[in-house]
């Protein structure tokens, strides 16, 4: 349940890199625009990565403008200047090459980290301009991811199965979750395991994950990766005929959506994880408002 009055936004984050922002950013977004909703994606990874997987290689290394002329003092672009749609139902504001210089001089900024909500966010959800907000960051704490999580104050949390990947869970609680809390609030929507691919009926990293989350953040679980300690105890006396497949699965199609520039669900329609996805999308309507 929503503890604050959020904005209609919500930011993909944690302090890991490599464990799925980009993929369930762009794919969350593309979701809710599927069921019939306006959405703009902020892309604020001075990587890029994101923007690259959309086709907006060129205007990242090139483009005339980027979100730093609408966040700082000297900029002078307006959020619409900074917006380009794409074919598939929203629109995307990409990240830029000049993201890191972005960074630096938000540091030294007043006001530095309400410069998104303030200036781009928070108008365009009071004057109807969008139903949603999609925010990709960062693997590192700094002026940009801040940003994201205080212009949203809802944060959707992908892991995956290894130690690091929960250190980095650790991480995000206690340097940006808990601080940016005692200020303005933030709630966590979902904490999802991402790219599982072996049996959860053996003591593997997939297992530990899934099993780990249930027990400690269980009511962050997405539908499609609840297990409860029932469950876990009849896998292992091998009661079940067939063993649960939780979390949004390993799948080369994700790589291959990227490659072509597209989210999954366009690429390949078919593709059994984009239930889980629309699951996600869902989520975020009910915790976020519709
Ligand atoms: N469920 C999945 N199945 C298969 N591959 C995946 C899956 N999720 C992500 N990937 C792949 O893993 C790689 C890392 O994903 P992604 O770029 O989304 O992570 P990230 O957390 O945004 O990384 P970074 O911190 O570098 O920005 C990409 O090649 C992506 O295609
Ligand atoms: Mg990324």
């Amino acid at each position: 349940m929503s503890t604050n009055t959020n904005p209609r936004a919500v930011s993909v984050s944690i302090l890991k890199g490599g464990v799925g922002k980009s993929t369930i950013a762009v794919n969350l977004t593309d979701r809710l625009a599927a069921r019939g909703n306006d959405v703009l994606f902020i892309d604020l990874d001075p990587n890029g990565h994101a923007s690259m997987g959309l086709g907006f290689k060129e205007v990242y290394r090139d483009g005339d403008e980027d979100i730093g002329d609408v966040l700082l003092d000297d900029g002078d672009a307006a959020p619409a200047d900074v917006i380009h749609s794409t074919e598939f139902g929203f629109d995307v504001v990409p990240s830029s090459k000049g993201l890191e210089k972005v960074e630096d001089r938000l540091r030294n900024s007043m006001f530095s980290d309400v410069r998104l909500r303030r200036d781009m966010v928070e108008p365009l959800l009071d004057e109807g301009v969008y139903d949603y907000v999609v925010t990709d960051s960062p693997a590192y704490r700094g002026k940009l991811a801040d940003n994201a999580l205080v212009a949203t104050q809802n944060i959707l949390i992908p892991l995956t199965p290894g130690n690091e990947s929960l250190a980095g869970f650790e991480r995000t609680l206690e340097r940006q979750i808990k601080p940016i809390r005692k200020q303005i609030g933030l709630d966590i929507l979902s904490v999802v395991p991402n790219r599982i691919s072996n049996r959860i009926d053996q003591r593997n990293s997939d297992r530990i994950l899934i099993e780990d989350l249930n027990e400690n953040f269980g009511e962050f679980v997405p539908e499609f990766a609840r297990i409860g300690p029932e469950t876990f105890d009849r896998i292992d006396d091998g009661e079940l005929d067939e063993l649960p497949k939780p979390g949004i699965r390993d799948r080369r199609a994700f790589t291959k959506a990227f490659g072509e520039n597209m989210p999954l669900a366009h690429y390949d329609p078919n593709n059994d994880q984009v239930a889980h996805l629309d699951t996600l999308a869902a989520t975020v309507e009910e915790e976020v408002g519709e």
